[in-house]
């Protein structure tokens, strides 16, 4: 096997260890992808100070989010499916982040339920809701993540309908509803991966299964998803979840300073600057070009996180010195997991921490605190 020295390594394994129609899933965009692609390429446009002679020795990555201490300010972010991607997948990724010492973010529509991950960790995770019309099941999904002790509650605020990703309908994967001979084809050859999924029993949404009405495989998720995301959502909603919870709510999802400013009054303890890893509103700018905006407008009143593009240490830095004070990663863990299991997690983060020490010190630093706009030496934004 090719030594695995970038995240990029981890995509390539990857698409070669999970089948089409779910790599696909979690590597498209929505409509052109141009969202998508910018998430990446704009990290790229800035660029760092090099700083030479200072003493870079002690160095550490350690900080908090929201209060938690954390190994470096990079959480796991919440993602549907990730089940799908490895079998017991969410279990796995949350087990490699408890581990290393970082928050791992349980989706809504994952496929191990938030309870499936309490009984493989002792480290409390983040739940990721999805306000549904049927507020009897957002209470249900309140009440089970309070009872598995998630220490933060991220509420998803950008996805009131889908964006459509033209790669999942071409694979049939958001409808018909049955698995067509093509799916079998696509799965019969990645023996691996078959072999994994045949060891569990965890192939359906266990968060939904059971607690909503009718939803039993990918396709009535889909029709029930598509009929549960309420196009009303609004901020008086938020003030309600705030209140159902009770804990520490991160609203993840925000793109525009005004939006900004309107989270900040909920008195959240968080906002996740985000535009869904370019699967919603094709055309946006990248996360990382609305950072420093949205920092200046509300930083000093509220925690500000980002997430979309990181596929390195270096990118994480560039974020932490324009104000994040945490960010996430979404489709780097999900390679990682899809090319090795947990190990793959695992070797995402790695990867990334040590790509990240190494930039701090040569950037001339040797603590996150100190890392600020003076280690850029170029920002478009
Ligand atoms: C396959 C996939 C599924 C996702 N599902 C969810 C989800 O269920 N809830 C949510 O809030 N965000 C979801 N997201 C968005 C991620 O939480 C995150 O914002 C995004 O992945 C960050 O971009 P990155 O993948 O470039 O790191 C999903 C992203 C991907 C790639």
């Amino acid at each position: 096997m090719a030594p695995i020295l970038e995240i990029a390594d981890l995509k390539t394994l990857a698409r070669k260890r999970v089948p089409k129609l779910f790599f696909d899933y979690a590597d498209s965009g929505s409509y052109t992808e141009s969202t998508y692609r910018a998430n990446e390429s704009d990290f790229a446009r800035i660029k760092l100070r090099q700083r030479v002679l200072v003493d870079m020795s002690g160095r550490t990555l350690e900080t908090t989010m929201v209060g938690e201490k954390v190994k470096m300010p990079v959480a796991l972010a919440p993602t549907g499916l990730t089940g799908m991607q490895h079998a017991d997948g969410e279990m796995l990724a949350a087990k490699a982040a408890e581990e290393f010492g970082v928050p791992f973010t349980l989706s809504t529509m994952s496929i191990c339920s938030i309870e499936d991950v309490a009984s493989v960790t002792t480290r409390p995770f983040w739940f990721q809701l999805y306000v549904m019309r049927d507020r009897d099941f957002v209470m249900n999904l309140i009440e089970r993540a309070k009872a598995a002790r998630c220490s933060a509650l991220v509420l998803t605020a950008d996805l009131q309908l889908l964006g459509q990703r033209h790669k999942d309908i071409r694979n049939s994967l958001a409808a018909p509803p049955k698995l067509t001979p093509k799916h079998l084809y696509q799965m019969a050859i990645r023996p691996r991966w078959c072999w994994n999924m045949l060891q569990t029993n965890r192939r359906t949404f266990r968060n939904i299964h059971g607690h909503a009405k009718n939803v039993t495989d990918l396709s009535s998720l889909h029709s029930w998803t598509a009929e549960q995301f309420d196009p009303k959502l609004s901020w008086k909603d938020v003030e309600w979840i705030k209140k159902q919870w009770g804990g520490k709510l991160i609203i993840k999802g925000i793109l525009d300073v005004e939006d900004a400013k309107m989270a900040a009054k909920t008195g959240a303890d968080a906002i996740v600057v985000s535009n869904h890893g370019g699967r919603q509103l094709d055309g946006a700018h990248s996360s990382i070009a609305m950072l420093p905006k949205i920092v200046e407008a509300v930083g000093h009143k509220i925690e500000v996180h980002m997430d979309g593009g990181i596929r390195s240490g270096q990118d994480v830095l560039k974020a932490i010195a324009l104000g994040a004070k945490g960010t996430y990663i979404g489709r780097p863990f999900l390679y990682g997991l899809g090319a090795m299991g947990k190990e793959g997690v695992t070797k995402a983060l790695e990867i990334i921490a040590k790509e990240m020490d190494v930039t701090m010190a040569l950037c001339g630093k040797r603590q996150l605190a100190d890392v600020d706009k003076s280690i850029i030496a170029e920002c478009p934004f």
